[in-house]
């Protein structure tokens, strides 16, 4: 009998650093008094995240969505955009407030991430551009994603929120596309409790992103663009440069506890797991994503999701419901009838995975997950296989 934990396993944790180090920090914010509005630290981060990127062209924000509607609106991006159903909800409300028309198409099984082919099949005149989800930090089919673009003449434009820390051949996931956005959300493996970064090929780009994000100000009397307020403060960039020096530490535990998860999860019958990842990317663990066959596993992933809540362990749907399916989304035309992603929407559940996971936290859930499928934990299993209590008090141990 495995007995729930004591206290709460939620999906994610987020990474803190030493507490004396932050502390160190706040001191120089407390002696410049400087808040935000283009501060001493987050220059500091941006110079950081230059070296890193090993680029000039980047922008912060303060937080990803944000920067995602900056970057479309500054691009100049309009009409038709090809699009995933299958990411968080800010990927489509960026193009929505930029008066944008999403085309939704279908995904690719393995990594969930915009099918090639159906978004060749889905442009029209009115399309301008494609903008894919490197979903749960997997990398999009970049080359057959590059070609399309190149070939009708579409800006290609990642939303990278979850992919920060990956890469695809020694290049950061940030360098391919005409822009990338990266998300610094508390949530994710990298943050800066909020924040968003833009990183674009064209330089042209730089002064119109910081019109954009600090009003329209070009001087203290001139506003040359209608801009909003987008700016990351000092104490968000501070978080982001102290956590920036752990995140090797960080993406390598993670990536213990994925390979803990796979090796147990893969004998369990009724659970999928995405194939292993090509050798020429680095991953950076972001989720642990698994798909729930009903039929085999003996529960579907809503039940599955429902039980684990009485082990108090919080997996989430991640992305469910689909995005078209949400209220404010379902009026658009959809032609593809997206049977992947809603299949997908369907059957996945992320698993807790953070750096402060221990690997025996690992372990149990894995063995709750087996027991769940083995029917021993779940009276759920007995209803679904017409077993009578009774009959199953008398045959089980
Ligand atoms: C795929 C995706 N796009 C965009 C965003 C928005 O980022 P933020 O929360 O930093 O605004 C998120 C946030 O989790 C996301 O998962």
């Amino acid at each position: 009998m495995i007995r729930p934990f004591e206290k709460p396993i939620y999906v994610t944790r987020p990474f803190l650093p030493p507490l004396e180090e932050f502390c160190q920090g706040l001191e120089e914010i407390w002696e410049t008094g400087w808040l935000t509005n283009n501060g001493p630290i987050l220059q500091r981060f941006t110079d950081e995240l230059c070296n890193y990127f090993e680029t000039d062209n980047i922008c912060l924000f303060n937080n990803g969505t944000l920067a995602l509607q900056i970057g479309l609106q500054g691009m100049g991006i309009s009409g038709e955009v090809i699009t995933t159903p299958f990411t968080f909800v800010a990927t489509t409300h960026a193009l929505f407030w930029n008066k944008i028309r999403p085309v939704f198409v279908d995904i690719e099984p393995d990594y969930y991430t915009l099918d090639p082919e159906k978004v060749e099949a889905a442009i029209t005149p009115w399309t301008t551009a494609i903008l894919a989800v490197h979903v749960y930090g997997y990398p999009c089919n970049l080359n057959a994603l590059a070609d399309i673009a190149r070939r009708h003449n579409l800006r290609l434009i990642y939303d990278s929120a979850h992919a920060f820390g990956v890469e695809v051949g020694a290049k950061s996931i940030a360098h391919f596309g005409d822009l990338s956005m990266f998300s610094f959300h508390a949530t994710k493996s990298y943050h800066s409790i909020e924040g968003g970064l833009l990183i674009f090929k064209e330089s042209g780009l730089k002064g119109t992103f910081d019109y954009l994000k600090n009003f329209g100000f070009k001087n203290e009397l001139e506003v040359v663009m209608p801009g909003t307020n987008a700016k990351m403060n000092e104490m968000q960039a501070l978080m982001g440069i102290q956590v920036l020096k752990y995140l090797d530490d960080i993406i390598e535990k993670r990536s213990r506890i994925t390979d803990l998860y796979r090796q147990r999860l893969k004998k369990i019958p009724g659970i999928r797991l995405a194939p292993p990842l090509s050798p020429h990317v680095k991953y950076n663990h972001v989720y642990f994503p698994i798909e729930v066959d009903e039929d085999e596993f003996g529960m579907s992933r809503d039940q599955l999701y429902e039980k684990l809540k009485e082990f108090n362990v919080f997996s989430r749907r991640y992305f469910y419901p689909l995005l078209c399916d949400y209220a404010c989304y379902r009026s658009i035309s959809i032609k593809d009838p997206l049977t992947v992603a809603r299949r997908a929407a369907d059957r996945i559940l992320t698993l807790p995975i953070y750096d402060g996971l221990e690997l025996s936290d690992v372990e149990t859930i894995c063995e709750i997950m087996m027991s769940l499928q083995m029917g021993k934990d779940s009276s759920l299993h007995r209803r679904r296989i017409g077993l009578e209590p009774e009959y199953f008090k008398a045959n089980t141990r």
